[in-house]
Formats: structure tokens, sequence, C-alpha cells
């Protein structure tokens, strides 16, 4: 009697999706980050964050991986009624982003895409309040160029590994501190380095 209770009542406090019950999925998905080339938690909760602050509704990844830092803007637009569109080329990781975006009620808000970035990014439709780039390096520049004109003003571009890969992404790092477009800072709490670059 008592334990058919139990998943009711908690369904009636937590509602059908918990956001401590999403939370403990992804500190399971931590002992797989080094495997999966996820972002600290610092930086996912700094995405959490800039998604309620800008109200997002509409949110674009570029490498999603598993879908760890997807899963922390995709809490946050579970709040703020937006979406997350996150694209990913390796079949597996995208099958394995999915699995996750699932098993955390997050499924709703996401639309995971198999594809190739440089080939989808033209068909994505605009304006975008939010663009994670987190895939390729080397083509950190070209992505740049291909959503810059979809954010609308007020919004931001994040990049990933800035500190630790910022030789493959000299090209990048270059433009976005010079670009009259942005204005460009990095969050000093990122160990592999995030840079934030506000659309003007
Ligand atoms: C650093 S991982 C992403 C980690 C993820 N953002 C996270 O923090 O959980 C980079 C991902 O980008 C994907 N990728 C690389 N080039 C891509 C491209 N052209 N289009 C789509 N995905 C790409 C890789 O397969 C890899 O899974």
């Amino acid at each position: 009697m008592i334990r058919s209770l139990v998943l009711p009542l908690f369904l009636l406090v937590s509602g059908p999706y918990s956001e401590p019950g999403a939370r403990s999925h992804l500190d399971l998905m931590r002992k797989d980050a080094r495997r999966n080339m996820s972002v600290d938690p610092p930086d996912g909760e700094y995405f959490y964050k800039v998604a309620l602050d800008l109200k997002a509704r509409r949110v674009l990844e570029i490498g999603t991986s598993t879908g760890y830092s997807g899963a922390w803007f995709a809490m946050a637009l579970k709040k703020t009624g937006g979406r997350l569109i996150t694209l990913e080329i390796d079949p597996d990781r995208h099958a394995e982003a999915k699995k996750n975006f699932e098993a955390m009620s997050l499924a709703d808000v996401v639309d995971a895409r198999l594809c190739n970035a440089l080939i989808e990014l033209p068909k994505v439709e605009a304006p975008l309040d939010i663009v994670f780039i987190d895939a390729w390096k080397p083509d950190y520049l070209k992505y740049y160029e291909l959503v810059l004109p979809k954010v609308r003003a007020g919004g931001v571009i994040l990049a990933h590994n800035t500190k630790n890969a910022a030789g493959p992404m000299k090209d990048f790092l270059d433009r976005i501190q010079k670009d009259p477009a942005v204005r460009t800072e990095f969050l000093p709490e990122s160990a592999q380095g995030l840079s934030i670059s506000w659309k003007k």
C-alpha cells in the first residue's frame, strides 16, 4: 500500500519533470565527461543562468556529444518555454544524447539533429537568443560567420575551449575580440575557457 503511493506522491510533489532528477542524472554523466569531451559544471551552471536571464526561447548548440551541456540549456528552457536545437555529426553520440534527454524528461524541449553543422547551419531559422559553439576547433570561425547574422541584438555567442585549444581557433579568437558587431568577455571560472560574445 505504502509502496504503491510512493510514485504518485513523488509526481505530485515534483511534477512529471523534476529538475533535481535531471541534475542527479547530470552528475552520473560526469563519470564519462572526459570520454565525451563535456564542459565542466561551472560552464553548465553559466549556460543555465544565461538562458534564464535572457528568457531564451531559441538556443542552438554546435557539438552535442552525449548531451551534457545541452541538458543545462534544456533545464532552463523548460522554465522559459524555449527550445534547444543541437547538432552532432557522430551517430553513436547523437543516439546516446537522445537517450540522456529522454532520461531527464528534457526530450520535449530538444531538437537533436544528426548532421554536419557546416551543412545544417544555413538551414537553421533566425532569430536565435544563444548559440553555443563546441565542435571541431579549427572550424570555429566558419560556425561563427554562419550564425552571427541569425543571433538577435542582445543575444550571445558562447564558445568552449578558448584556453586549452586557443591555437587551432586563433583566427576565431582574433575575430571575436576585434569584431565591432560583438562585445566579448571570458568566463573566469571556466577551466578550458569560455568566450562570451554579446551581439550589439
Ligand atoms: C567537445 S564535444 C561536445 C561536448 C558537448 N558540448 C558537452 O559539453 O557535453 C564536440 C562534438 O562535436 C562534434 N562535431 C565535430 N564536428 C562537427 C560538425 N561539423 N558537425 C556536428 N558535430 C560536430 C563531435 O563529434 C563531438 O561529439
